[in-house]
């Protein structure tokens, strides 16, 4: 933090909070709200005279509340810039001036109680989202009485309490007697891996946490008695089960089973009811001191950041990454790359493993000054666009603007648009068109796939990125599947658009697939989910024509599903055989008549 700090090309800014991002890769503007320091920071030296005469005291929320601080405080002890910090809420001297002792204690004269919040706008050329974690708040279900019984600590506060640096200077010791426990017991798993209590995920990081605690209080105590309670242990990592069986040696007694019951004794002590799975037995263990390992939860800020940002969030509200395996740092809006917790629970190791490959993805796309668009991107034409702002709403990137009330053609930001096809897709008016893979060139595949015995094809649309991937990765596995299937590629299954699909069944197809990466791990953030609304929309109106909407089918593939996309193919053969050719030419006959009532309609209009 001290040499990002003192880095020539790093600017920080501290006390502030993002409140607005415009524009897109290699031209983001962020907006960000400083708060006041009250302090200079460029000439504080933290000598601390400032807090030494200020009278407030309040809990030091860095310690948990396991000390104090003044009004005017360094929030922890590596904090950079190395300046105080005034709490204007806490401060008596603030408005009006009553107090002002910290002012006459600044020899610097380093105070300035006129300083105001301000807006800062910065311009970037890409940005690393490294929101961080918070921990899961024990007084939700208390429980285990973190809220009844003193010495119940949850893991953070613990933390503190056993570090050099912390309030005891390391010495561990009772909140209520101040003595030191024989006894401590840690509880796993508090507010992790349960959808009841917390969140239903692991959280990666409080088993290792647990058994250095364990290990730093039996090299500190050996006489100590240390239990665990646990519902499975989960060591990976380099060196982590050797620290685990270390642990185990030092003779900290691990017991399968989460408690049932929290009592205090009359001397503050906790008595814990345990059932423990490995013996089938009830245990009851006399404890001094009980420590809940918390579990860890997306940072509250996210969901702003990701309205903001366009981005996507998984069910567990964790950033939600371009591609687990390929992309595991990247956002799927270009320029935009993830580290640490934001995108899921992990610990020191791995945030500094993605912190650098975030950095290295971020270096690799600026550094040459200029940024390569996509060549599939798609195009307004002006004159039949409507200003509907349909294709703005289903864009997953933001990318297309449209003013509806002054009815000006909607713009695509070529910079931003990835090229899903989504928003061509979904245009009722035919105004928008793809550079590359065009309405044309995809009709003109289906009449080509269905020239000939077009009743004896299976077509299929098959997205670049997982079901393409997925009939490769069958044909590679040498797996059996129908001889008749013809695929399409398109980008994404966002971009089949309706009329595809029907001149596929006006051409005399027996069937038709439309299939596409499963729902979350669509390349385009979202776009599967105009997909799957758009082929039900098509069903129904099958249903209407008396059209079987089954003939139509949607299926999710992803890349390493090979076995699945011949499975799927062999049903959609069996599918296709139960559609007779009498069927074929009824709904040929449909689609002809609709077609001919369309166009007298349009004619009519003009
Ligand atoms: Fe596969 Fe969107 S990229 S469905």
């Amino acid at each position: 933090m001290t040499d990002a700090g003192r880095h020539p090309k790093i600017k920080l800014h501290t006390l502030s909070e993002i409140v607005d991002v415009k524009g897109y890769v290699g031209n983001f503007e962020i907006t960000i709200h400083q708060k006041a320091r009250y302090v200079d920071e460029t000439q504080c030296t933290a000598c601390g005279e400032c807090a030494r005469v200020c009278p407030v005291v309040r809990p030091d929320e860095f310690n948990l509340g396991l000390s104090s601080r003044k009004a005017i405080y360094s929030p922890f002890p590596q904090a950079v810039p190395a300046a105080y910090v005034l709490n204007a809420n806490e401060c008596l001297g603030h408005n009006p001036v009553v107090c002002g002792k910290c002012l006459e204690a600044c020899e610097k004269h380093c105070i300035d109680f006129y300083m105001s919040d301000r807006q800062i706008v910065e311009k970037v050329g890409s940005i690393v989202v490294a929101t961080g974690l918070e921990i899961y708040d024990p007084k939700e279900n208390d429980e285990y009485g973190y809220t009844r019984f003193e010495n119940v600590l949850t893991s953070l506060e613990f933390e503190r309490l056993i570090n050099a640096g912390g309030p005891t200077r390391g010495e561990v010791v009772r909140p209520t007697d101040r003595r030191r426990p024989k006894s401590v017991g840690f509880i796993q798993c508090v507010g992790s891996r349960s959808a009841r209590k917390g969140a239903s995920y692991c959280s990666n990081v409080c088993c290792m946490n647990t058994i250095k605690s364990t290990l730093m209080l039996k090299e500190n105590y050996p006489d100590m008695d240390v239990k665990v309670f646990y519902i499975d242990i989960r060591a990976f990592g380099k060196g982590f089960e050797d620290l685990y069986l270390r642990s185990r040696r030092l003779g900290v007694q691990y017991l399968r089973g989460l408690p049932g019951k929290v009592e205090e004794t009359s001397d503050k002590s906790l008595h814990v009811a345990v059932e423990n799975t490995s013996s089938g037995g009830l245990e009851l263990h006399d404890l001094d001191m009980l420590v809940l390992a918390l579990g860890v939860k997306p940072s509250s800020g996210a969901r702003k950041l990701q309205e903001m940002l366009g981005l996507q969030l998984t069910p567990d509200g964790f950033f939600l990454e371009a591609h687990p395996k390929l992309q595991p740092v990247d956002a799927a809006t270009r320029g935009v790359f993830f580290a640490g917790c934001a995108e899921g629970p992990k610990d020191i190791k791995e945030s500094v493993t993605q912190a650098s490959a975030a950095s290295a993805r971020a270096i690799r796309l600026m550094h040459r000054g200029e940024i390569s668009a996509e060549p599939i991107t798609s195009e307004i034409i002006d004159r039949l666009c409507k200003s509907c702002g349909k294709c703005a709403e289903v864009c997953p990137y933001n990318a297309i603007s449209v003013d509806v009330k002054k009815k000006t053609p909607a713009v695509v930001n070529t910079a931003a648009c990835a090229g899903c096809g989504t928003c061509a897709a979904e245009c009722a008016f035919d105004a928008i068109t793809m550079n590359h893979y065009t309405d044309d060139q995809i009709v003109r595949q289906v009449d080509a796939l269905l020239e000939t015995h077009p009743g004896e094809k299976i077509l299929t649309f098959a997205c670049n990125w997982c079901s393409y991937a997925g009939a490769d990765y069958a044909g590679v596995s040498r797996l059996q599947y129908p001889p008749n299937v013809r695929l399409i590629r398109t980008m994404c299954s966002g971009r089949v658009d309706e009329k595809f699909i029907w001149e596929g069944f006006a051409k005399g197809a027996p069937v038709i697939l439309v299939s596409g990466c499963h729902i979350g791990d669509c390349h385009y953030i979202d776009a599967n989910k105009w997909t799957e609304k758009r082929v039900e929309r098509v069903r129904k109106r099958m249903e209407k024509l008396g059209i079987r909407a089954e003939r139509l089918q949607l299926e999710w593939i992803s890349a390493a599903e090979g076995i699945r996309f011949a499975r799927i193919m062999s049903r959609m053969e069996d599918l296709r055989r139960s559609v007779t050719p009498e069927e074929i030419r009824e709904t040929q006959k449909i689609l002809a008549k609709q077609k001919t009532k369309k166009q007298e309609l349009s004619e009519q209009a003009e």
